[in-house]
């Protein structure tokens, strides 16, 4: 199972890079406001910074939302670098775009996917990788979990190679329950993955462990 990080805040990047079990980073408009990133040279330069703390995929989103538009953003995003991986909404003219840049060889991430006909939808137009948001799900008293689980089955009934990148992961459940169903990739903020370590019997068991290390050699 891949991790990445669903965040374009460059500490916590480099925080969830640093222990070495980071596989890429997703980001979207919001997250880009979030930090403050704004105006076209400025969003492709954070790129670029992603791109030279992380040696995975990064995600890169377009806001277009038509065709031609799409196309122009996407090659130029895809023209960055090569980790990019051009983001696209699950809209009409998004699903022409996945096929355009599919049949062109370059990677895509079909975002915004709620069901699992969105999500078939993505794999024929040739998605390199299809994000269900599993916690916006969640929050509409949806079973989010569900949704992977269905893909999961569609994918595999016919080997469609599009990656299943859980999204809009909220907690270490989350990433313990996508892993559980299959899903290759969880993307999700820092404390979805450095909540994965704690144990408190992890704790009390090092503490003793050390504490009987000193007893005896003093
Ligand atoms: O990757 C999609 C993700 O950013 C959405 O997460 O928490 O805003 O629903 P959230």
């Amino acid at each position: 199972m891949k991790f990445f990080i669903d965040t374009a805040n460059l500490n916590d990047i480099a925080e969830a890079q640093a222990l070495g079990v980071l596989d890429g980073v997703t980001t979207n408009p919001s997250l880009m406001a979030k930090e403050g990133i704004s105006g076209a040279e400025n969003i492709l330069a954070h790129y670029q910074k992603i791109c030279d703390l992380v040696e995975g995929d990064v995600s890169a989103e377009v806001i277009s939302t038509d065709f031609e538009g799409m196309v122009k953003e996407g090659e130029a995003l895809a023209a960055l670098h090569p980790q990019i991986v051009v983001k696209l909404p699950m809209i009409a003219d998004g699903v022409k775009a996945c096929k355009y840049f599919s049949d062109k060889g370059i990677r895509t991430n079909v975002t915004l996917v709620f069901s699992a006909g969105q999500a078939l939808l993505a794999a024929k137009a040739g998605a390199t990788y299809v994000s269900p948001f599993l916690g916006r799900l969640d929050d509409i008293s949806t079973d989010g979990l569900n949704l992977i689980h269905e893909i999961r089955t569609i994918y595999d009934n016919y080997g469609f190679q599009t990656q299943i990148l859980a999204a809009s992961i909220r907690n270490t459940m989350h990433v313990i329950n996508c892993a559980k169903l299959g899903s290759d990739v969880m993307t999700g903020p820092l404390s979805s993955i450095t909540g994965l370590l704690k144990h408190p019997l992890t704790d009390s068991g090092l503490a003793k462990f050390l504490e009987d290390y000193n007893k005896s050699n003093q």
